[in-house]
């Protein structure tokens, strides 16, 4: 009987793709890959329709834009240029860490360039509001955003991304470019963690 229970696990997890640990990490799909490929499809024909004939420098914001982003630019007809910043308000505790860290302005030139910026996830929408001023200064011919993620919560900025991929409920997730404690980046949907409890070993 336990044989096959670990059987049916084990197909279970295969079918969804995600490797074997992560059934033991108490994470459960919120977002699937597949659903995430569709909508980066369909979102990759919108900014096609809107920049024909244009071109457009990709601003990544790492790290939790990473995933999001080169699927993105892959999905795209618009020829790209591709630059990338860093921006940290949570620290390795999963956090809020207080003060927002911008770095990497300084090697971006966006002077008249139709500029997308693209990150992981909208929560406080903090990070966004500030990166979308800073970047302002930098004089861009347009300048748009795009994430991954939405939460629905009330907020007290009134910036919104142009593009958000999803609308989700008020849960900690990582998976596809999110982390907790920098771990979960590199797997292929968005989890939560069941109960919201993280495993034991990262408490
Ligand atoms: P905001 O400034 O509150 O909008 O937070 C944005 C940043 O916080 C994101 O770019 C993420 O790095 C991080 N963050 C917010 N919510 C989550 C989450 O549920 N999981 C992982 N990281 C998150
Ligand atoms: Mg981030």
């Amino acid at each position: 009987m336990k044989q096959l229970l670990a059987l049916f696990l084990f197909l279970q997890t295969a079918c969804f793709g995600a490797p074997a640990w992560v059934s033991e990490q108490n994470l459960e799909v919120l977002v699937s890959k597949e659903d995430i490929a569709k909508k980066v499809n369909e979102v990759a024909a919108k900014i096609d329709a809107e920049y024909s004939g244009q071109e457009l420098e990709v601003i990544i914001v790492m790290k939790g834009g990473v995933c999001v982003a080169s699927d993105l630019i892959r999905a795209l007809q618009t020829p790209i240029t591709l630059g990338y910043m860093k921006a940290s308000s949570y620290g390795k505790n999963g956090a809020s860490a207080g003060e927002l860290k911008i770095t990497g302005l300084e090697d971006l030139d966006l002077s008249g360039k139709n500029v997308l910026v693209v990150d992981d996830i909208f929560d406080s929408g903090n990070t966004m509001t500030q990166l979308v001023k800073k970047l302002e200064e930098a004089k861009p011919k347009s300048l748009k955003t795009l994430v991954l993620l939405s939460k629905k919560i009330p907020r007290k900025t009134q910036y919104r991304p142009d593009y958000v991929l999803f609308e989700i409920e008020n849960r900690f997730v990582v998976g596809y470019g999110l982390d907790y404690k920098e771990y979960y980046r590199g797997l292929d949907s968005v989890y939560a963690f069941i109960n919201d409890t993280p495993p034991l070993s990262l408490q």
